[in-house]
């Protein structure tokens, strides 16, 4: 017998269908209610709204759960490869050994991008930022490869969009990098491992013969992995409300990409980096930015503390921090930058303030910390996000269009005018 939320409006009582998920998670189904009652329900940022069913992502915030899939983001982390994840995402299982070597070979075949788009990295300004350029160059694989516009969405055009993406993303992203140094562009090396292709294509030049180092190879896989998918995050509610209105994915994805970009979002590693570097130069001591943290009078936050939904630690801070001793040691960083951003680790972990509140260093602090070590510009950091989360976007997309989801069309409660009459202009 399931369970039925029954709520009294205006003397009435109406019985409302309770929904309960797979690991216990509960909704009340409304979508009778402004039938029934003329009622709808408030919820600004969506935070107590369920937008749909999903079986790609379970998190529970107070425990710091993730699993994609039913399995737990630390043995995927640990054992996986960033192609298996997204293999896992999208198709919804692990794949056995001739489906990886097939989504392997497939994604292989599209690395290059259209020669026709170099003409479009010339076109944007000195200094362009790249999540403005990657937005427009994966919306513009559209116009490319027109098949994927078709609304009707048959499964073969549709896998074949989603290789070419996959494929691509790393390739748009490196160019844009190189681009923005003035630097020639590196052709995709299909020799190599779907994130060691990354790496050479960002760091590759003619006058040196770029070798991956396997723990800057290893902890950029689990970076990757840990931003693969994140359920009803804000850019991937971008990427299906943008998809439900049978848009091609290539323009929900570049939706995607711009919601990501948000300092309150994806943008969030950048602005760590940046706070960092407002600290060192305004002398390292730490104190000063502590207190103003803590001063309720002043507008300055902490950037890379906390989560809106992890309550206690985000599961993937745990896994990047011991990634990013393991790259700083390994490469021997000697950065003041991270110096800084050691010591504020200790403080927020140590601090009652900062424990009481939950303001435990979260996965953008740490990423932000690998990506510079690393030697990453800090404004392809959130392009280091896109490429990671890019199969968590693509299944959330599939998975919308494979339920036949209707489009998105929120309502609203209206607080304007009410109805009155036109004054003419010499009257007002
Ligand atoms: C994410 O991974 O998308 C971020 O933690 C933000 C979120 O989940 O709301």
């Amino acid at each position: 017998m399931s369970e039925i939320a029954r709520i009294i409006l205006d003397g009435i009582e109406y019985e409302l269908p309770v929904f309960e998920g797979t690991e216990g998670e509960k909704a009340i189904d409304i979508s009778s209610l402004r039938a029934k009652s003329g009622y709808i329900t408030l919820d600004s940022g969506y935070k107590n709204t369920g937008s749909t069913k999903s079986s790609i992502t379970f998190l529970d915030g107070e425990k710091g759960i993730l699993h994609y899939r039913g399995y737990p983001i630390e043995q995927l982390a640990e054992k996986a490869s960033f192609l298996e994840v997204s293999y896992l995402l999208i198709y919804g299982e692990l794949p056995n050994v001739e489906q990886l070597e097939w989504f392997t070979k497939s994604i292989t075949m599209h690395t290059l991008v259209h020669e026709d788009m170099r003409r479009f990295f010339e076109a944007f300004p000195t200094g362009a930022h790249p999540m403005g350029i990657l937005s427009s160059m994966i919306s513009s694989l559209s116009t490319f490869y027109p098949e994927s516009q078709n609304p009707n969405r048959p499964y073969k055009d549709i896998e074949k969009t989603i290789h070419r993406l996959i494929a691509k993303m790393p390739t748009l992203a490196a160019q844009a990098f190189k681009n923005s140094q003035g630097h020639p562009i590196n052709y995709p090396n299909n020799k190599l491992s779907y994130t060691s292709n990354f790496l050479h294509m960002m760091y590759a030049l003619p006058s040196n013969d770029y070798e991956v180092d396997p723990v800057v190879e290893d902890a950029l896989n689990k970076l990757l992995i840990l931003h693969a998918d994140h359920e009803q995050n804000c850019s991937a509610s971008t990427v299906r409300i943008v998809g439900s209105s049978q848009a091609n994915l290539y323009s929900s994805v570049s939706a995607g990409i711009a919601a990501l970009w948000g300092p309150l979002h994806g943008g969030a590693n950048q602005e760590v980096i940046e706070m960092l570097e407002t600290i060192k130069a305004d002398g390292g001591g730490l104190q000063k930015w502590v207190d103003k943290a803590k001063d309720k009078t002043d507008s300055f936050r902490l950037m890379g503390f906390g989560h809106r939904v992890y309550k206690n630690f985000d599961p993937r801070a745990k896994i990047i921090k011991k990634a990013a001793d393991d790259v700083l040691v390994k490469l021997g960083v000697d950065d003041p930058v991270l110096d800084i951003a050691k010591q504020l680790e200790e403080v927020a972990l140590k601090d009652p303030y900062f424990i009481e509140r939950g303001l435990y260093p979260n996965v953008d602090f740490y990423s932000g910390i690998i990506y510079r070590a690393l030697g990453i510009p800090t404004d392809m950091f959130t392009v280091m996000f896109a490429i990671g989360r890019l199969p968590g976007w693509i299944a959330q997309w599939k998975e919308m269009i494979e339920a036949g989801d209707p489009i998105g069309r929120p309502r609203q409660i209206y607080t304007g005018a009410t109805a009155r009459d036109y004054v003419e202009l010499k009257n007002r």
